[in-house]
């Protein structure tokens, strides 16, 4: 089967690590538990029928290595920049964390070859919303990509999300 790379990113605490269990798992933990590196991989099924593995690299939201994040950036053929709807300080380092892929992928001569999802988490939080949906749609379209609201608590558009991202990767 073809390997699909889909790596996440996004600053500490915004859920990337819940999107990725509740998407790998069906699971969801209260508690929060930073992340040094988390690598997962499954069998997941696209819309026209096909099978593929799909590789999901959890990144560190803190104190990741540079190093480390260059080679996450050089290996991903998809990348879901999360963000928290409820956390205008993690919308604003998105944008700065796509300036960084996008200067780590020229340098290596890959600029055009990888797909990329705004994803807003914590959809669940609308009470405490910090950052409104246009703002997201707003920059998605900045980026020329889509934008999701999802929730991993409640379940909410995270199997979309990563189907989406990886139909992309695939058609390419
Ligand atoms: P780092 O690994 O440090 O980069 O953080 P992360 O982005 O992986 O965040 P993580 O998935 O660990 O979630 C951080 C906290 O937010 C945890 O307490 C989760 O339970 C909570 N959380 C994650 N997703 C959601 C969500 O959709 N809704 C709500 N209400 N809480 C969430
Ligand atoms: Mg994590």
């Amino acid at each position: 089967l073809p390997i699909h790379k889909i790596v996440v990113i996004g600053s500490g605490g915004v859920g990337k690590s819940a999107l990725t269990l509740r998407y790998m798992y069906d699971e969801f933990h209260d508690e929060y538990v930073p992340t040094k590196i988390g690598q997962f991989s499954k069998e997941a099924q696209l819309s026209s029928e096909e099978a593929c593995m799909i590789e999901i690299i959890d990144t560190a939201g803190e104190e990741e290595l540079k190093i480390r994040k260059q080679q996450n950036y050089a290996i991903s053929e998809g990348i879901i920049f999360v963000y928290a709807i409820n956390d205008i300080d993690s919308y604003h380092r998105v944008k700065e964390l796509y300036e960084d892929v996008m200067v780590a992928k020229t340098e290596i001569g890959q600029r055009e070859n990888f797909d990329i999802l705004l994803v807003g988490n914590k959809s669940d939080m609308g009470t405490n919303r910090q950052v409104l949906r246009v703002e997201g749609e707003h920059l998605a379209s900045k980026w020329g990509c889509e934008y999701i609201e999802t929730s991993a608590k409640l379940d909410e558009f995270v199997s979309n999300s990563f189907q989406l991202i990886l139909s992309k990767v695939h058609d390419r």
